[in-house]
């Protein structure tokens, strides 16, 4: 097998996260509930992913940074927990992913909000100038997507930020967190949503928001936290407010072991790997008679993300033929992303095939999947 699906989630993951889930496993936990040592154990565990999620945001304080299930869980979150009201406007790129993209319509359909979203270039990039032309005094919130989970182009979200001032940015990192460098990221974005497996190598079914301290959200479910349990009512601080319900400490274990390994080798030198794969494989892509490619060239306005069609194949069957011909494993179709596809003008035509690399994928994978997509490109089907 060739994996080359990290987008959707990231493979293998660590050996130091299998063995650290498998130990949380193993032991009794109910972190923040019990007194006893294997509660206190279960917590120091948390408290550990907590600790690096914390450095690898530069968040200052790591008190306001909830832990969940995913990244759909964080941005549900945020976006349910401002108190919106009819006419509040909110502008989002016109790349967002079906996470953020459907609770923005539900808020437009039942609570009346206004939502636009920002328009892009032919590679799909945005300007800060874009964002800054629609705002109104009504602008509540802007929302991001980093990086599309697409086509890879990064939104140059720092310098949007610049542009909008006061007016909160929430961030979707799904596709930055682990492999772009977002270690200043406190310092600019107001709520921060992650997925713990994707660039951060974790096990699926982790994922949390950090919520800068100029906002306080409702929560999106209560019960109990093991805090202020004589109240009928949630706790009013952090992380306690969001985190209702036993955590999923196994998952949370395996976390903080991937996040420690990203810490020990850097994500500039993870980010360099893997934009070294993107450039060969965008070289190469250009060679294949009937390779398009979706999406920024240039590198540095680009992740390890590459949507390509080939003439003659539907994204459907060359990713068929290319797990077939090679164990090659893609994604086609529409990746989640309606509106990405729509602003690109791959909506009705099926979609694209999404090749996405990560830390363990080499120089020599890249050659395969490229030699296997040149003899696609001359094959009848
Ligand atoms: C940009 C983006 N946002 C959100 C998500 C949702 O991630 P999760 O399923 O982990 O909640 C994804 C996953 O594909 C994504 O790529």
């Amino acid at each position: 097998m060739i994996y080359m699906d990290n987008a959707a989630t990231s493979f293998p993951k660590p050996p130091e996260v299998i063995a650290a889930v498998t130990a949380a496993l193993a032991a009794p936990a109910s972190p923040g509930r019990s007194s006893h040592a294997a509660s206190l154990a279960a917590a120091r565990i948390i408290h550990k992913a907590r600790k690096n999620l914390a450095q690898l945001f530069g968040l200052a304080n790591n008190i306001h940074l909830a832990l969940g299930t995913n990244i759909t869980w964080a941005l549900n979150q945020a976006l349910s927990g401002l108190d919106f009201k009819a006419g509040d406007h909110i502008i989002s790129s016109s790349l967002e992913h079906n996470s953020v993209a459907r609770p923005l319509n539900r808020l437009v359909t039942e609570k009346g909000l206004l939502w636009e979203t920002a328009p892009t270039d032919g590679q799909g990039l945005t300007t800060p100038d874009d964002f800054k032309k629609m705002l109104r005094p009504s602008t509540r919130l802007v929302v991001l997507n980093h990086a599309s989970n697409v086509t890879g182009a990064l939104i140059p979200a720092q310098a949007i930020k610049a542009v909008i001032g006061e007016v909160p940015l929430l961030l979707d990192t799904a596709q930055t967190a682990g492999v772009f460098d977002l270690a200043d990221a406190g310092q600019w974005v107001d709520l921060l949503a992650f997925t713990g497996h994707k660039g951060l190598l974790g096990p699926t079914g982790t994922g949390g928001l950090w919520v800068g301290s100029n906002l306080t959200l409702r929560p999106l479910i209560v019960g109990g936290t093991g805090s202020a349990s004589k109240n009928l009512t949630a706790p009013n601080f952090l992380p306690d407010s969001l985190e209702a319900g036993t955590p999923n400490t196994h998952g949370l274990a395996g976390l903080a072991a991937a996040t420690e390994i990203l810490l020990k080798k850097g994500v500039k030198n993870i980010h360099r790997h893997e934009m070294n794969l993107t450039s060969i494989f965008l070289d190469g892509l250009t060679q294949i008679p009937g390779a398009t490619i979706w999406g920024p060239l240039n590198l540095a306005n680009r992740l390890a993300v590459v949507a390509v069609t080939l003439r003659g194949w539907s994204s459907s069957d060359l990713s068929a033929a290319l797990e077939k011909k090679a164990g090659i494993l893609t994604r086609a179709g529409l990746q989640c992303a309606p509106l990405t596809h729509r602003t690109m003008g791959t909506l009705k035509t099926g979609g694209v095939t999404r090749f996405s690399f990560g830390l363990f994928n080499t120089a020599k994978e890249i050659d395969i999947a490229l030699k296997t997509l040149d003899q696609l490109a001359q094959t009848k089907h």
